[in-house]
């Protein structure tokens, strides 16, 4: 067919997110409808995603999501031609209400059923959004993953290195939580980070004495924990200034440690026509200002997808739907949700 409409289902984290987009080859596709519930306030409390809540969350918002993004498109079932929907990696019980409801639906309507890998969804975003041609490079930074994709197609993915500990995201979420910043931790801590002197404190930026392009996270919290506990010993308290120049430092590390990582990445392939970031964290200036700087250097485009594109959606998942169905693939009603799912 050459037009195609697809919704998409998506539940893997904490987010309930139900979308429709309609593509005609050799055109740009369009975004009908694309409908996000989030969850941070089932969460706050916890100081984390509690996985048996987001389940609950999910399995009782999921139909109302759908309903909504009908609705907004002005599309009735009819009018689809296929569901798309994240089959994994995420937590379990999220993941299955998503995957049970378009199984319903499929069976329900006869619609074909295409089962999405989460992080296929996030990589192929930037031809969603940018029309981009493959291959291109692609970083996924979040704060559940960190890993740099080349991307050939959308069946066709190559890891070339990752984080072996923490998601940056995660280090910026437990930065704020040291330093007593409200959560999500990357936005604060990049606002004081902004009034800060990066040069203060000098973090360890892991890894970079070493070949390749897999990064760790985990001990710039150390790093930072022990910045900050030498501050108070000293001091007796942290300044409005001390946590502004520990973030800045912090911050500065991230990002250095990034654009060392994504300029190796980028030399292992120099036939990509585009650098693209897609990840909550790319939302952060300073660290999009080291990538766009080392883009440029090498001659390559340097694409962000708009935020609400970049962090969990189900539009993602509609659009990787498309591209899979007319590469001819489609699941039955077998699909089932997988807690670990490499690409
Ligand atoms: O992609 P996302 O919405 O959700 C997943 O992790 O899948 O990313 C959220 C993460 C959080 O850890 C949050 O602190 C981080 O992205 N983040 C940022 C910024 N905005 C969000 N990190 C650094 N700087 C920011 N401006
Ligand atoms: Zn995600």
């Amino acid at each position: 067919a050459d037009i195609l409409t697809f919704l998409g289902l998506e539940s893997s984290c904490d987010d309930t997110a139900a979308a429709v987009i309609r593509h005609r080859k050799g055109e740009a596709p369009e975004i009908l409808a694309n409908v996000v519930a989030g969850q941070e306030a089932l969460h706050a409390a916890f100081g984390g995603v509690v996985p048996e809540i987001a389940a609950r969350a999910h399995a009782e918002r999921m139909d109302i999501a759908v309903e909504e993004a009908l609705s907004a498109s002005g599309l009735g079932l009819s009018d689809l031609d296929g569901i798309a929907v994240t089959a994994g990696p995420g937590l379990i019980g999220g993941v299955l209400a998503a995957v049970m409801c378009a199984k319903g639906l499929s069976a329900a309507t006869g619609l074909p059923l295409v089962g999405v890998n989460h992080l296929a969804g996030h990589a192929l975003t930037p031809r969603l959004t940018d029309g981009l041609s493959y291959p291109y490079l692609m970083l996924l930074v979040s704060g559940g993953h960190c890993q740099f994709l080349r991307v050939d197609g959308p069946e066709s993915f190559r890891r070339l290195g990752g984080t072996i500990d923490d998601a940056p995201g995660e280090a910026f979420d437990k930065t704020a939580k040291l330093l007593g910043l409200p959560q999500p931790g990357g936005p604060n801590v990049e606002r004081e980070a902004a009034l800060g002197d990066p040069k203060r404190f000098v973090f360890p930026r892991p890894l970079l004495d070493r070949p390749g392009c897999d990064m760790s996270f985990s001990g710039l919290k150390t790093a930072l924990l022990r910045a900050r506990d030498a501050v108070i010993a000293e001091k007796g308290g942290l300044t409005v200034q001390d946590r502004r120049d520990l973030c800045a430092g912090f911050q500065l590390a991230v990002a250095a440690v990034l654009r060392e990582k994504s300029r190796r990445a980028l030399a292992e392939c120099p036939d990509v026509t585009a650098f693209a970031v897609a990840g909550g964290v790319a939302a952060n200036q300073r660290i999009r200002g080291e990538l766009t700087a080392l883009a440029d250097q090498a001659g390559v485009p340097f694409v962000a997808p708009p935020l609400r594109l970049c962090t969990d959606n189900a539009a993602m998942i509609a659009w990787a739907g498309i591209e899979r169905f007319r590469e001819g693939h489609q699941d039955g009603l077998d699909l089932s949700a997988r807690p670990r799912w490499p690409l």
